[in-house]
């Protein structure tokens, strides 16, 4: 599928959301229209900036969401995820970076967010897709999970990959923004010095 084909669903979809709630003015406060983008971003790749660009075309305003605790064992802090994903979003207009805690349908409500975005990758990962958008749609049933099929050229990409690669000095240039560059490297320079005292 390509990015207008995408595009003209996401609208679609919008469309319904908004009249669903009966919302005239999408504009300004409380009738923003509020969509959240949740993720551990362990490091931020290139592939999720794309869906973040296309989020911030579709909605008012986006909050990107960084977990702060989840079952993976990071390599960023949260306080550095949360900085690279500011520095690597800052040619968004519309998007702000928070971190989140516990549920995110709970995170959701207290933001007045109608949706939550997701990138697709394959077809890998529609099923766990699937069971989280089915939960939160439990637990917040004014939350829709709206998936965004990322594009072709990032979609083998993963943040475990970015990682594995990075480490042992292979390059990930044009897979990561610029900055995750240079902090992979540092990250990875500083491991090996410390293992190596
Ligand atoms: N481009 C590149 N990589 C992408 C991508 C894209 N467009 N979309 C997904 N990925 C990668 C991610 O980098 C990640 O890679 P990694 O496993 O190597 O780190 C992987 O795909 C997806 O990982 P996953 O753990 O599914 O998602 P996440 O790390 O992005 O975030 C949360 C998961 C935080 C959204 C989810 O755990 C959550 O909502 N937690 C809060 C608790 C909660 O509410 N639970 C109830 C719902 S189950």
């Amino acid at each position: 599928m390509d990015d207008k084909i995408a595009n003209i669903i996401c609208k679609s979809i919008r469309l319904k959301i908004f009249e669903k709630n009966k919302v005239e003015d999408v504009s300004e406060g409380e009738n923003m229209r509020v969509v959240i983008y949740p993720g551990t971003f362990d490091p931020v790749t290139n592939g999720h900036i794309h869906i973040a660009e296309r989020a911030g075309s579709l909605f008012d305003r986006v909050i990107i969401a960084v977990a702060a605790d989840n079952y993976k064992k990071n390599l960023f802090s949260l306080a550095e995820r949360i900085d690279l994903m500011k520095k690597s979003t800052k040619h968004i207009e519309n998007i702000e970076v928070e971190s989140f805690t516990g549920l995110l349908a709970e995170y959701a409500k207290g933001k007045d967010a109608q949706a939550s975005i997701r990138g697709l990758r394959a077809v890998t990962d529609f099923e766990y897709e699937m069971q989280i958008a089915a939960m939160n749609k439990h637990l917040n049933k004014d939350m829709e999970t709206i998936f965004l099929m990322t594009e072709g050229k990032y979609s083998f990409l993963s943040s475990t990959m970015i990682k594995q690669v990075a480490m042992v000095g292979g390059s990930v240039k044009g897979l990561v923004p610029l900055i995750v560059e240079d902090s992979l490297k540092t990250k990875y320079k500083l491991s090996l010095e410390k293992d190596k005292s």
